[in-house]
């Protein structure tokens, strides 16, 4: 049997946003500026650029609304989360057209994570999501928790489609499956996402994989292997969830935009442009990058040096 993979995959930036929220140390507005401008140049088309969400939760993303000012001149989807009415009113003050909505599949996660239970946050969702689609916004629902939790243990298959139905019916553009805690395997990655992909095939599906476990470019082939085409990955695999313990980066885009150019899979991204986009926040970081990719640029550096 030959198994066949899309021919193009469009990556989902979410450095400046998951990639940057778990940080303690503020890192400078210009510098996420000139972050998320070198990210666009290199070929990025769709980007999570910050988060509209209480400054007092996560302190990194209280310059959201500078960061959308700054990022105005970037012609490319660049999306911001929402996590209730007030992040709506802040983003739409901003102009912003494109905005992602979040609920975890789990109610312990959703409840810390934006102090409601999922329900709570459906039935709040569901008609702001209605009047923001007839206004013409673009809209995304991250689905958290759609694999493991890590206070509620596995997740059942049925909750994460019964949760991706309720957005899918109320018009969503696109569900953002995410494994929070980077705990799936590759086999529960191609049944879920085959599932998703056939029963919602109007609706863009996108696979959001933690590397906690490194089994994220395993669960990314899986899912391409599902018909999967959209990834979201993170800059020098940063990332993680404040309220998600023991979770850590996001696959690393370098290391995905490696593997699918390896495999002949196209994404228009120019991988030296985005690894020297890395080096603009990884002088910010107090460790190393984990990344082979960016590893591996470093070593080029100081053979270069
Ligand atoms: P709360 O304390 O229940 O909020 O938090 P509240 O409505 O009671 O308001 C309390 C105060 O916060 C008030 O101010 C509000 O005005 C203010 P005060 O009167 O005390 O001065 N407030 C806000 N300020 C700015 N922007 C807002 C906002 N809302 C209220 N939007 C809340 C509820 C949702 C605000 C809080 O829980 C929160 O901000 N949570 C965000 C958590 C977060 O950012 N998590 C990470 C993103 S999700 C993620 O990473 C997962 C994902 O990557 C997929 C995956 O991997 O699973 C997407
Ligand atoms: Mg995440």
């Amino acid at each position: 049997m030959t198994i066949s993979y899309p021919k193009k995959v469009t990556i989902i930036e979410v450095g400046p946003r998951d990639g940057l929220q778990n940080e303690k140390q503020f890192v400078p507005t210009e510098i996420k500026t000139k972050f998320i401008t070198a990210l666009s140049d290199s070929g990025i088309s769709e980007m999570e650029i910050t988060s509209f969400v209480s400054p007092k939760w996560v302190p990194q993303m209280k310059d959201a609304s500078d960061i959308v000012r700054a990022s105005n001149s970037i012609p490319k989807k660049k999306i911001v989360l929402v996590p209730n009415e007030k992040g709506i009113a802040r983003a739409l003050e901003e102009n912003c057209n494109a905005l992602a909505v979040f609920v975890g599949v789990s109610d312990t996660f959703n409840k810390k994570n934006i102090n409601k239970t999922t329900k709570e946050s459906l039935n709040e969702l569901i008609p702001t999501i209605r009047r923001l689609k007839q206004m013409g916004i673009f809209l995304r629902a991250c689905i958290s928790t759609a694999f493991y939790c890590p206070f509620e243990g596995k997740i059942e298959k049925e909750k994460v489609i019964e949760l991706c139905q309720a957005f899918v019916d109320s018009g969503i553009d696109e569900l953002s499956v995410a494994d929070t805690i980077g705990m799936a395997n590759p086999i529960e990655s191609y049944d879920l996402f085959t599932d998703l992909k056939s029963l919602f095939p109007n609706t863009l599906i996108t696979a959001h994989f933690h590397d906690t476990r490194k089994m994220a470019l395993a669960n990314i082939l899986a899912s391409l292997q599902a018909g999967v085409d959209r990834f979201d990955s993170s800059a020098g695999g940063l990332g993680g969830c404040p309220f998600a313990p023991g979770a850590t980066g996001n696959v690393a885009t370098e290391d995905v935009v490696f593997m699918l150019h390896q495999m002949g899979i196209e994404t228009g991204i120019d991988l030296a442009k985005l690894l020297d986009a890395i080096d603009v926040i990884a002088s910010q970081m107090e460790r190393p990058l984990e990344s082979a990719q960016y590893k591996l640029h470093l070593q080029d550096q100081l053979k270069q040096a």
